[in-house]
């Protein structure tokens, strides 16, 4: 790692223990970019200094988890609400690491219930949206996000093309962001298994 490196970090309970170890080669590194203010907060506790991300154009490498991940390397994400300052965060950085164990891989995405951070007042135009193409949707209680808006969770969706989806999702209005990570996907898979660490590379994937 170059020591001037600024490490985009993502959010959630796999990525907790990444900012832990991390603490630990902080001299390695010059700082970080957060996407949520849980793991800001986690970060400073480790001594890392944590830059806005407004001061940078682009970013060496993301690390973060999943909540669902196929075989190309495509995502559900936003379990634990950060999905806009995550997706924002991966799509300026030249390397998406995400850390699985294996109960993460599916073949097909959508068991996972699919989050979408949506501007309040849009709450019953999304949900009847969210039917219409076949998925129920839920309104994810006492949950405002870092930015102020609230999240739905869709469930029932078998997502068999997941860009065409992101993009449909995307466009409607009201919808900040959709927590499909397939236009921007992963480049490298780290899994966690009882012999070790697997780690699958993206052209290997194709
Ligand atoms: C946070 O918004 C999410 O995108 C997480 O990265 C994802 O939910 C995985 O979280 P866990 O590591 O807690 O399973």
């Amino acid at each position: 790692m170059d020591p001037g490196t600024i490490i985009g970090v993502g959010t959630g309970t796999t990525i907790f223990y990444f900012i832990e170890a991390l603490g630990t080669i902080k001299n390695l590194i010059y700082g970080a970019v957060s996407s949520s203010n849980s793991s800001t907060v986690l970060l400073k506790k480790h001594g890392i200094e944590v830059f806005d991300l407004k001061n940078f154009s682009s970013l060496a490498i993301y690390v973060d988890s999943a909540d669902e991940i196929n075989n190309h390397m495509q995502m559900i994400k936003g379990g634990g609400g950060a999905l806009t300052r995550e997706k924002i965060i991966a799509s300026m950085s030249k390397k998406f690491v995400c850390i699985i164990d294996k109960s993460k891989k599916v073949d097909v995405l959508g068991t996972f219930p699919l989050p979408i951070e949506i501007i309040p007042m849009a709450l019953s135009y999304i949900f009847r949206e969210m039917i219409k193409i076949g998925g129920t949707p839920k309104y994810r209680k006492n949950v405002i996000t870092d930015n102020g808006n609230i999240i739905i969770d869709v469930y029932n969706l078998c997502i068999k093309d997941p860009i065409s989806m992101e993009k449909k999702i995307n466009s409607l209005p009201g919808v900040v962001t959709v927590g499909l990570f397939a236009s921007r996907s992963a480049d490298i898979v780290l899994i966690g298994t009882q012999k070790g660490i697997r780690t699958i590379n993206k052209k290997e994937n194709r």
